[in-house]
Order: C-alpha cells, then structure tokens, then sequence
C-alpha cells in the first residue's frame, strides 16, 4: 500500500445518485487506497475504425485506467444492464485487440437505484463483460443498495448507520481483495 484505486461513475446525469454514492465509497474507504476518477463523458461512441490511430482522449482514458492497481465500478442500471456510456468505456478500454487495460486489474462492482433490488441486475451482466475481460472480480460482499430519498447528502454523507457500516465493509473487503491480488500476481502498470 498505498493501492491506486481508479473509479468509474456510470451516470453523466448532474443529480447522479452513483456519483452520491462515488463520494460515500471515498469517505468511507481505507486510507490506504488512493482514488482517481476515470472519466467515462468525453469519449466518442466507440467503433473498430478507430483502432488504428485512437484518438488523444481515448490514449489518455487508457492511460488513466492503466496507471491504477484497481477499479471500482459504481453504476446505474437502465433498462436491467449496463448504462451504454459505461459499456463505450470498456469497449474503449478493450481495445485495439490484445491491449486491453482490464485485464488483472482488480475490480469491484457497486450500484445505486430507487428500485428494490438496487442494480442487481446491471452488476451481474457487468460482471460478465469484466470476466470476459480477464479481470478478477471481488466476488463477495455484493452490494445492491438501495437509495431512497435522503439517505445520502450531497457530499457523500451517509445518514443511515447500518448502511454506512456496510459502505466501509465494502471498502475494507475491497481493500483486503487488492491485496491478494497484487500479492499473487502483481498487475501490470
Ligand atoms: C432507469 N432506472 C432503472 N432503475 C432500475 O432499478 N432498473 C432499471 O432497469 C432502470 N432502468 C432505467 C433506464 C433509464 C434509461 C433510466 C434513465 C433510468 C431508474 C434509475 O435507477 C434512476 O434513474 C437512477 O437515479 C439512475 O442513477 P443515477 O443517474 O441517479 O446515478
């Protein structure tokens, strides 16, 4: 440690329940992870004819994710997936073929809805793309939360105790995952 932590906020919109969440997960994680957004707004749709001279905003993104050890994925879910913004991030990411970025940085998944079952459905079907991506994934805690009004500030205050127990769970879990993967194989910088 000190562990480079990159997160990724799956919603552009300016009253983002993820970005609220985005600064409780900051608040409330171990000193010890250092955090920078990967900015996901900039970058165009994503097609392979790009592959051959990516553009300045694509090479710094990839740089950007490069740099980290880590990744945290704090995302809505539309229509039961991935917002597309988020899945043209990763494609971006991805590619051209064989310099993929994901790959063995450690990730984690996490997301905020109004609705009952809190992302559930978005993170199982990211998890599928970062598996396909070969990066490993903190299987455990899951974390679905639910936002209802009020339960975070603007500033990323959690005014629920139970809940700001499991958001720094969730850190500490996700912290103590890093570590055992760096330890086992170190990823690449
Ligand atoms: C949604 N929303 C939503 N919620 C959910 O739990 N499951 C879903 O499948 C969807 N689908 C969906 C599609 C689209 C296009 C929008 C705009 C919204 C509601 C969503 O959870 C809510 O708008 C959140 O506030 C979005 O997260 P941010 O932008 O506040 O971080």
């Amino acid at each position: 440690p000190p562990y480079k932590v990159g997160y990724f906020v799956g919603s552009m919109s300016a009253a983002s329940i993820n970005r609220t969440l985005s600064k409780a997960l900051l608040r409330l994680a171990p000193q010890d992870l250092v955090f920078t957004e990967i900015r996901i707004g900039d970058l165009p749709l994503y097609n392979r004819d790009y592959d051959g001279n990516y553009p300045k905003v694509a090479r710094d993104y990839k740089a950007s994710i490069a740099a980290q050890d880590a990744l945290l994925f704090v995302t809505p879910e539309y229509n039961r997936s991935l917002p597309g913004a988020l899945k043209n991030a990763i494609d971006w990411a991805s590619r051209p073929y064989g310099e993929n970025v994901i790959a063995r940085k450690a990730c984690a998944v996490i997301g905020a809805s109004p609705g009952a079952i809190g992302t559930a459905v978005a993170q199982q079907q990211l998890r599928s793309v970062l598996s396909f991506l070969q990066a490993p994934q903190m299987n455990a805690p899951e974390a679905y939360i639910q936002a209802r009004p009020g339960l975070f500030e603007p500033d990323g205050t959690v005014t629920d105790e139970g809940t700001e127990a499991f958001l720094r769970g969730f850190m500490g879990s996700f912290f103590e995952f890093i570590e055992r993967v760096l330890t086992v194989v170190p990823a690449p910088r």
